[in-house]
């Protein structure tokens, strides 16, 4: 098995409650909190645990929240590498109306990182990527972070002989998506991204799939992936189109689904599994997760059971 090695760089200790009513200028007593450890990377790894497997995490981490994320995700059997930050690990909050049965979602900003923060989290990713292995950079940027960051670190990472996938959204993605050098080994977006990125809406898988093949003659990555929502995903080469159908399921919460494709398709690449059963595992793996509810990313038998109907074949 190749190493995998996933980057979270803004990660959230995540506080999720409830509340009856959410209502202004009263005290609204909540049901005590459920804290998680959030952040793309970290999904990414706990995705690979739960479909067992095993990566390695590194992430920035600061203060007292970064202490508590620390002790969540050792708990939770990762393998960390903290890179020690300079301010506090940020938090996020999310409430749910019971009431109502919305999600109120608030997302603080994580501390602003100078150039020189930059340059020293830059030099020990690279450093504690394992040539011939994989690494996974997903989730945001930090403030003071140059939206190139994913590319700059696949390029020193590919440098030293490491396959870089690259899940990422909005200007970051933009820069990413406008490469011409192949260093991304895989990028790796969703319908909307696709949209963003094209400035136009894809119609159909084969205009997805049009799109993706397009980025990659272009040299964006050796390898492009466009999710199409409930159609499933669409993965492009050179040479190559392939379609995995999403399976038919009762969809609960969304969150994390992108991630655990993510985590399902590395698995497959590091196990030596080709792309159309790397495309099934991330295909099954998302559609597991949305079964799920937002505290879970998804149940091992789910994933392993979809793959029959989420077979990846030519398009
Ligand atoms: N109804 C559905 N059934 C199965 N898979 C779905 C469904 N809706 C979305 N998905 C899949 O879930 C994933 C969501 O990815 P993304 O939007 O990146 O999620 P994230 O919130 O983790 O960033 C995609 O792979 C998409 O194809
Ligand atoms: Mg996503």
């Amino acid at each position: 098995m190749r190493d995998i090695l996933t980057v979270t760089l803004n990660p959230a200790l995540d506080l999720a409650t409830e509340v009856d009513r959410i209502i202004p200028d009263m005290k609204l007593r909540c049901a005590p909190a459920q804290l998680d450890p959030g952040g793309g990377g970290i999904n990414v790894s706990r995705a690979i645990a739960i479909l067992g497997g095993a990566s390695r995490t590194f992430v920035v981490l600061g203060g007292h929240n970064g202490d508590h994320m620390a002790k969540l995700m050792t708990e939770a059997g990762l393998n960390l590498i903290v890179h020690p930050a300079r301010g506090e690990t940020r938090s996020s909050l999310s409430v749910y109306d019971s009431t109502t049965h919305e999600q109120f979602r608030f997302m603080l900003p994580g501390p602003e990182w100078s150039e020189l923060d930059v340059a020293a989290v830059t030099a020990s990713v690279s450093y504690a990527a394992q040539p011939g292995g994989l690494a996974v950079i997903s989730g945001s940027i930090p403030p003071g972070v140059p939206m190139s960051i994913p590319i700059d670190l696949a390029r020193s990472m590919a440098a030293r002989g490491v396959d870089v996938v690259v899940d990422t959204s909005g200007p970051a993605l933009r820069i990413a998506g406008a490469a011409t050098d192949k260093l991304i080994h895989v990028l790796r977006m969703n319908h909307n991204e696709a949209n963003d990125l094209a400035g136009r809406k894809l119609r159909d898988l084969y205009d997805s799939a049009d799109f993706a093949q397009g980025l990659v003659a272009q040299g964006a990555a050796r390898i492009v992936i466009v999710a199409r929502d409930h159609e499933g995903s669409v993965l492009a080469t050179d040479g190559l189109r392939l379609h995995a159908p999403a399976a038919d399921v009762v969809v609960k919460s969304k969150v994390g689904a992108g991630d655990t494709f993510v985590g399902a398709f590395t698995m497959s690449l590091a196990m030596g599994e080709d792309l159309a059963s790397a495309l099934t595992r991330g295909v099954a793996g998302a559609s597991a997760a949305v079964m799920t509810d937002a505290t879970r990313l998804c149940r091992r038998e789910d994933a392993e059971r979809l793959m029959a109907e989420c077979q990846a074949r030519p398009i």
